[in-house]
Order: C-alpha cells, then structure tokens, then sequence
C-alpha cells in the first residue's frame, strides 16, 4: 500500500461531541478557513458511540464527518479503545489495569485497562467493527488509529497467566530459562512457570527483558485485533495507524510498527521551545519505525499543561516545528486540540480556539502555515525522504539493559544517542535512524551508539558492513550483553572486538570529569569512561588518549580507529562533550567523504525530500530568532514565495523556504548562473 498522501495536510483533534451540534458549522468554518485539510475525530469517544453494551450511535459522527467533508475536509478516525467506557468497567472490573503497588487503577483517566483483558479484546473488537462497517467505505475518513498513545504497563494476575505462557512459549523448558538466566543467583531457580513474577522495580536482568517483550507483545495483539477487525472493512488504500510517544520506552515501536501501515507520532516540546538539533532525531526515529513517511498526529498549539511551567512557543516557533517535521518526512500536522473543553483533565492545556470558541493568538500561526502548506503542496505531495548515507542505530533490547542496570544515574540511553546525533544535525548531514536489526546497504557512515545488546546476527553485519568498506563508530557499552540480558563470555565489544581491535578492560562511572586529548581532538569525558587494550597495535590507530588526572585511565586510548576490510571502525571509550563529539563526528564525515546537502549557518535546518518526478526539493528552515543568509549552489523556485532567489536566500527569524533548483539538470551545474536563469 502506498501511505504517500495526494496532498501535505493540515489539521487538528477536533471532538464535535463535546459540542452542541448547532456549534458545528462555525467550527469548520473557521478550520476551512485555517487551511485544514484533515480533523482527527472518535479518539476517545466510546460512551458517545456507545452509551451501553447494545446500543451504538454513530450517526452524529456520520454527520460530523459530512460537514467536515463539504468543506473539503477529511477525517482520521480514530478507535476509541484508550477510553473505555464506565459501564464496560462496571461489567468487567478486572478490565481496570493494577499498578505495580498492586493496586487496581482508577477509572476515568484514561488509558485505564489491562491490555490483555478478553473482555477489553471483545468489546475493542466489537466497537471497531462497527466504526469499520458505518465508515470503511467512507470516502472522506482516510486513515484510521488505533486507540491512543499506548502507555499503560499492567501487573494483574492474568498478565502474569499470559506471561508465563509466553515465555513457556519462548523457552520451552524451565531448565532453558533457569540457565539463560542465570537463576541459581540468590536461589531463583524456577520449578514452575507459574513462580516466575511480573518484575516490580529492579529485578533479574533476564526477567526485566523478558518483560519488556511480553509488553510489546501484549499491545501487539490487542492492537492486531483491532487491526484485522477494521481491515475487513478497509479499501486498501485506506490505511491504520497508531500515534506513538516518540522516545517511549515501554515497548518495542518496530515490533508494533510491523502491523501498521504508517507510523505516526505526538510532538510535544517540554520546555516550551524547540531544539532542532535534538527534536530531530525524534522525526527520524519515527520515520525508521517503517521507512517511510510518517504523520505528526498531534502537536503542541503554543503550550500544554503536564509541565512544571507550561510555557509558549515563539510566535514564529510554530510554524518552524511543523516545517522540520515536513522535512524529516511528515506528510500530515495536526494540533492538540481544536477547542480548549469546558471541562475535562485538559482545560488549561493549548488548543487553536478557546473556550469562548474564539482564535486564540495562535491560530493566527497556524493560518499562515496553512497558506504555506497551500503553496508547497504541489511540489511536496507524495515527495519522500531520500535514504541518507549515514545510519544511526536504535536497540530496545539495549536500551532496557542499560535503563534498568545504569551504574550512573546521568547514563541515558537516548540522551546517549542523541548526543550522537546532534553534531550530524548541526552539519545538515541527514540520518536515517532505524533498528539495530535492519539492513545496512548503502550507508557510508553506521554510529551504534550503546549497542549493549548483541541480538543474532547483529555484529556479523556490522563486520560485513566494514568489510564491504562502511565506517563504523561504535562506542561506550557496546557488545556486552546477549539477548537474554547475560553477560557475554568476552570482554567487550564482545563478537565486534575482532573488527575493533580493542576491548575493553575496565569500565568506569565518572565523578569527575577526565581529560580527552588527541590531535584536534581535546575536551572531556563526563559520566562514562572505559580503558582500552589494544589488540593489533600495528592497525589500531589511537585518536585521543585520557590526560592526567584519573590513575586507571591516564594515558590509555579514549578513542580508536582501525582499518578494517575496505572499511573502517571506530571505537569511542569515553562519553565525549558536546565539542569533542563534534570534532569527532566531523572527522568521522570527512574520512568517509559524506558532505552535507547544503552548508549553512546554525539554526538553519537543510533536508532534502524527493518529488515523485525524482525532483530534489531542499527545505531550509531558520529555527532561531535571527535573520540568516544561506548560499545557494544554484538558482532555485522557492514554492513558498512564488519567486526565483539567485546565490544567497535571506531567511528571516523561524522561517522556512521549499526550493527547487531551476531545471535541474542546468541548475546543478556550477559556474552556469546565466544559462540556468535564462530557462526561468
Ligand atoms: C497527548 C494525548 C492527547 C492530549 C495531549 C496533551 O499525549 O494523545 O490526547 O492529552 O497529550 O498534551
């Protein structure tokens, strides 16, 4: 299926059933008048659609979704099931999820159920058959998501059941599990399935991990539910999502990705203001779960109301965000919400209108956005992100190992990652961060930030990925566990030492900071620290050394790069500041010979989509308060303006320009301003 839309949309969660329905035409009015294209509806509307177990009322959203659609706009749909109703709970109490204290969770917040409930699976089933039956052959309902923002962890007696036959299922004897285990520490040695517990707080390694599958595996198969009810009803075109939580930690989203046609994602900027260097790892992220664009289903209208300060984005902050979520790939962004309700857990939470049903300032922002998606449209729509030739890699497995044994608690595995990140963002050098198990044809450049957890397979092809001539950076804690979470029988990078050339001897969690000194390549190690033997002292090349100060480190390798194959391999023992890890990152691009799109000044963001024609379309976004120039390779169309711009574009503070260059073939070549221009 192809999930490319005919058009880049806009829009917001719109919930028509917390209004009077003489309410209606004013509100999509003033949406068609923003420029949406899109409302996501039904998200949480179960009692609405379905005030008791045999009674459903679906023709108010019927009507909701005509009048949208007179006015152009479509709707996503969304399965109501992060809300089930009280009389639901009333008749299945044990559908109410229990905390990890042991205690059942309340009703009425939300995302309250028990993810393995047969009950919840029947009466999910049930309500998305119905949805499906009333509007899968609806025109004008697009796509569809699965419940919302799966978050719930469940710790009931029937989670443990379904655990235990899961893991049955994956071990298939006790004496498999006690001995990838390891349980005979402090006696945990299991005689039945049914001993083995939900873990609360920290336990044994292998059961934490074992854990974590089971989660990914549970909303898995309420998800699949909910999945085979609706496709039965489904054109194939029509296609499902689920709105993740970006970095969430809770479950595997590559797993959950898998029966899914487009991932989508929440946006929310917790301190108000946007860091694009950071932020846009979180696109990217989104983009690997399928390799394919994603939608923004839901971002923040100026602020929320979860934060210790709920402070506004800039004016111009706005529109920056939804372009950089264009240019990592998102055909579609929608804002949180519509309407401020009158009442609800959210009332002080941002939306484009308030109470009073009036714009609020920001609306404002969002209407020239629409204008710009307006303008863009045509050149964007079934465009696609170009796989990069750098790949940065992202493992649950060795994230949740690292998350639940720390030994610093400042050690964080995304931080981690994104530290990795940053210095390619800074460069306007795209990545694609996708699974540790994917394929690595193509890249230039893998970073394996942390990759603690080697599942099979793994570091054979990142050998073959050297050997065939790819450059490698492999870093602190890497190659130290197996899928089980035991130890690996070698020092670290375990089965990658062979292709390193180093392992390592000693780890350490830093008090204080170490020195880092090599050629260019000086700072500091803060947090982490490992000390390096070199195994082939003839290929190794040692590219910074610890400084004096720390009597196990000094003077020992902090980072080292080797040749291996036609390839290349790095090995960096040390959590690097922000300045090394730039040099470093630098030095890595120019060794591998990648360059960035387009160089330009900080704050401005280059990435590049592919028109369906194969056309290059360069996004340059300004996400700082500053003007900025930006020199330009060739003459280009800026679509937003609707004017040619020659070598230099001015951009002003948080603003975006969409480029194409002028008859590409002419315009790429350099030193040929005339002739491209003459072909305006
Ligand atoms: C999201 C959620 C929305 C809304 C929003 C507020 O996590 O999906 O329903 O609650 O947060 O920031």
């Amino acid at each position: 299926m192809t999930t490319h839309t005919d058009r880049l949309h806009l829009g917001a969660a719109w919930y028509p059933e917390h209004w009077p329905e003489d309410r209606w035409p004013d509100d999509i009015r003033l949406m068609a008048e923003t420029g949406f294209t899109v409302v996501r509806m039904g998200e949480f509307a179960w009692s609405a659609l379905q005030p008791s177990r045999d009674t459903f009322d679906l023709d108010w959203l019927e009507r909701a979704v005509e009048l949208a659609a007179r006015s152009g706009i479509r709707t996503v749909l969304g399965t109501p099931t992060a809300a089930p109703p009280a009389w639901l709970v009333e008749a299945h109490p044990d559908l109410l999820a229990v905390d990890d204290t042991g205690r059942r969770v309340q009703f009425g917040n939300r995302c309250h159920y028990c993810v393995t409930s047969p009950d919840l699976h029947v009466a999910a089933e049930t309500i998305a058959t119905e949805l499906a039956e009333r509007f899968g052959a609806n025109a004008n309902v697009i796509g569809w998501q699965i419940d919302n923002e799966y978050n719930r962890v469940c710790f009931c007696d029937r989670c443990a059941a379904q655990f235990h036959v899961d893991l049955a299922e994956r071990y298939r004897t006790l004496d498999a599990l006690n001995a990838r285990w390891s349980t005979r520490y402090w006696s945990q040695t299991y005689s039945s399935w049914a001993q083995i517990p939900l873990p609360i707080g920290p336990h044994n390694p292998g059961l934490m991990l074992a854990f974590r599958s089971f989660v990914t595996e549970s909303y898995r198969r309420f998800q699949r539910v909910q999945v085979d009810a609706l496709r039965r009803h489904l054109p194939p075109h029509v296609w499902i999502t689920h709105n993740f939580m970006h970095w969430y930690g809770g479950y595997d989203h590559y797993a959950l990705s898998e029966d899914l046609d487009l991932a989508s994602w929440d946006w929310y900027v917790e301190t108000g203001h946007n860091d694009y260097l950071s932020s846009g790892a979180a696109h990217d992220l989104v983009r690997g779960f399928k390799r394919r664009n994603f939608w923004l289903m839901e971002t923040q209208p100026g602020h929320v109301n979860w934060q210790p300060v709920n402070a506004m984005q800039r004016p111009g902050e706005v529109r920056a965000m939804a372009w950089e979520a264009i240019a990592h790939g998102a055909d579609a962004v929608l804002y949180w919400q519509w309407r401020s309700a009158m009442g609800g857990q959210e009332q002080f939470h941002g939306a484009l209108l308030d109470a009073s049903g009036r714009p609020r300032p920001v609306l404002e922002q969002v209407r020239r956005l629409g204008r710009e998606l307006a303008a863009a449209s045509p050149i964007l729509a079934g465009s696609t992100v170009p796989p990069s030739t750098v790949a940065m890699l992202n493992s649950y497995p060795s994230r949740w190992s690292l998350e639940t044994q720390r030994q610093h608690e400042d050690f964080d595995y995304v931080k981690h990652l994104v530290h990795y990140y940053r210095p390619f963002a800074r460069r306007n050098v795209a990545v694609d961060l996708i699974s540790s198990s994917a394929a690595l044809g193509g890249y230039q450049i893998v970073v394996a930030p942390a990759l603690t957890v080697l599942a099979d397979g793994e570091a054979e092809r990142l050998r073959r990925f050297v050997e065939d001539g790819g450059h490698l950076v492999l870093t602190i804690r890497t190659g130290v566990k197996d899928v089980d979470n035991a130890l690996l029988p070698a020092r670290p990078p375990g089965p990658l030492a062979g292709c390193a050339g180093v392992e390592v001897e000693e780890y350490y969690a830093l008090l204080d900071a170490v020195a880092v000194e090599g050629d260019g390549l000086g700072g500091q190690a803060t947090i982490w620290a490992e000390r390096l033997s070199v195994l082939d002292p003839s290929s190794v090349r040692v590219l910074a050394r610890f400084g004096a100060g720390d009597e196990w480190l000094a003077g020992r390798p902090a980072i080292t790069a080797r040749p291996f194959g036609k390839g290349r391999v790095y090995y960096v023992a040390a959590y690097l500041d922000e300045g090394a890890q730039q040099v470093l990152t630098d030095l890595v691009l120019s060794t591998a010979g990648v360059t960035p799109v387009l160089a330009a000044p900080l704050d401005v963001e280059v990435r590049t989509r592919l028109s369906a024609a194969g056309e290059e379309i360069l996004i340059l976004t300004n996400h700082g308060p500053v003007a900025r120039s930006v020199e330009l390779p060739w003459r280009a169309h800026d679509h937003l303006a609707g004017s040619v711009v020659g070598e230099t574009i001015d951009l002003g503070p948080y603003q975006t320009a969409v480029l194409s260059a002028l008859g590409v073939e002419d315009a790429l070549r350099p030193g040929r301003p005339e002739e491209t221009a003459s072909r305006i």
